[in-house]
This record gives structure tokens, sequence and C-alpha cells, in this order.
């Protein structure tokens, strides 16, 4: 299995930290955020990343990382998304890198503390998102469920369905390229992962897990990305082995 990080977007939420740099360079603790989701995706036995990024830093991506060798990986590739289309266009730029694989796909500002490994194993087909109980579901896209079956999700709603935010890791086979083309722009003018997701549901083909882990989702403010900082310098002095690189 592949994995992909989407790296690209304004980070708006978080001006003017993100005015002259991309967000996913910004450290979380002591290792800029972006380590943290490939090292998930590694401890799932990802060995193979497509990075897509954006926006006027995306040359220091390749400065930082180079390719890949610190995180063990077996290859480590960039790509550039001309403009913030959202997450949907974002992952339609891993198409080649994909080719007929299936493939993991997180998002460069979501924080784990915890193991993907089991729920990604889990996957055979369709598409597969992990959720978890949230108190503030509505910064984020929340499940509508029926028993124990996933009705919908909707994004970012006034009024949440559920306390079940979708964290942002999803396990897709390349048929997803099939679907992307074919959505609309939101409102937002983006093309949104909700809407992917959402077909999967339309044709009975989504699958879930409950993350038992720490998410934060270090982009969504201020507060959540020193949150999250926070979070991850108490757990690292508890134990340093936690997102340690090779
Ligand atoms: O964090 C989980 C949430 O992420 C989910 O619950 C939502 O359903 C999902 O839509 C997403 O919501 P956000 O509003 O937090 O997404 P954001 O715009 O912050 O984008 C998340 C990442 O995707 C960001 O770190 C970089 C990447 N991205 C985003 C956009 C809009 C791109 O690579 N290109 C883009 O054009």
């Amino acid at each position: 299995m592949k994995g992909i990080v989407l790296a690209g977007g304004l980070g708006t939420r978080l001006y003017p930290l993100t005015k002259i740099t991309n967000k996913h360079l910004l450290p979380v603790y002591d290792l800029p955020m972006i380590y943290y989701p490939i090292m998930t995706l590694r401890e799932a036995g990802i060995d193979e990343i497509l990075i897509v990024t954006g926006g006027n830093s995306a040359g220091e991506f390749l400065r930082l990382m180079g390719d890949g060798r610190e995180f063990g990986l077996k290859g480590l590739g960039y790509t550039y998304q001309e403009r913030e289309g959202g997450i949907a266009d974002a992952l339609y730029h891993a198409k080649n890198f994909v080719g007929d694989d299936s493939f993991c796909v997180i998002l460069g500002d979501n924080i784990l503390n915890g193991s993907i490994k089991e729920g990604v194993s889990n996957f055979k087909d369709g598409a597969m998102i992990f959720l978890k109980e949230v108190e503030n579901p509505g910064e984020y896209g929340v499940v509508v469920m029926e028993g124990k079956r996933v009705k919908g999700i909707v994004e970012k709603p006034k009024v949440p369905p559920s306390n079940y935010a979708v964290i942002g890791v999803y396990v897709y086979t390349s048929e997803v390229f099939d679907i992307i083309p074919k959505l609309t722009p939101s409102a937002r003018g983006e093309l949104e992962i909700t809407d992917v997701n959402n077909e999967y549901i339309k044709q009975g083909r989504l699958t879930y897990e409950i993350f038992k882990g720490f998410w934060g989702d270090a982009g969504a403010s201020v507060d959540a990305l020193l949150e999250v900082n926070n979070y991850v310098a108490r757990r690292k002095k508890e134990d340093q082995n936690l997102w340690r690189i090779q």
C-alpha cells in the first residue's frame, strides 16, 4: 500500500503564522508538523510516500526531507497543487503515483498518537474512514449514524448529527480517481473529501474504524495548534520513544 500526505492549502486559520510559510512546516513541539503524519504512515508499514504541497514554500519540503531516508522510507516524492482547490483536488494530483494500487492518504496537519496499522490492514475495497468521538464535532466532517452504519457525512454542521468526527486519514483504491472529476465545488469553492466519501456511502462501499488514540487537527485554529503542541510536549517527556524518527 502507498501513502500520500496532503500539505497544500493556505492555512488561513493560522494567519499570520502561515503568511510566509506553509502550515505543515510550523513546529509541533520539537519537529516540523509534517513529520508526524509521515511517521503515522511509516508506522502502518507504508514506505512509499508522495507529498502534495503548494504555495510559496513548496521547495522547503525538499530541503527538509530530501529522499525520506531519515524516516526509513523506500521512496519519498513531491508534487505541486497549483491552486487551493480542496482536499479532493489535492488528492487527484497523486493519480499517477498511485497507479493501480490502494493507498492511505493523511492530512498533513493531523497529529495522531496511536496506530492505524490494524485498521489499514482491514481495508479490502471501496473506502475506509476513521472516526473519533469529540466534544466539538461542528469543526469537522461529522457522521450521521443509523445503528452501526454510517448513513452520511456532513461537513462542519451547525447542528452536529453525532459526536463522531471524521479524522483526516482515508484509505481508497485507485477507483477514487474516477469519482473526483465528477465532483462539483462546494460553497467554499473546494472539491470536498466529504463528497467523495458520501459517494462511497451511496454505493454502500464505505467502512469505518474507530480511532482509539489521541487525534488533533493542528490546523483548525491557533488554539488547536497550541493544544496539540502542549499534548505532544507532555507525552514526549513521559515517553521518549514516541514520535521518534529512525
Ligand atoms: O482534520 C479533519 C478534517 O479535515 C475533516 O474532519 C474534514 O471532514 C475535512 O474536510 C478536513 O477539514 P479542514 O477544514 O480541517 O481541512 P483543511 O482545509 O484544513 O485541509 C486539511 C489539509 O488538507 C491541510 O492540512 C492541507 C490539505 N489541503 C487542503 C486544501 C484546502 C491541500 O493539500 N490542498 C487544499 O487545497
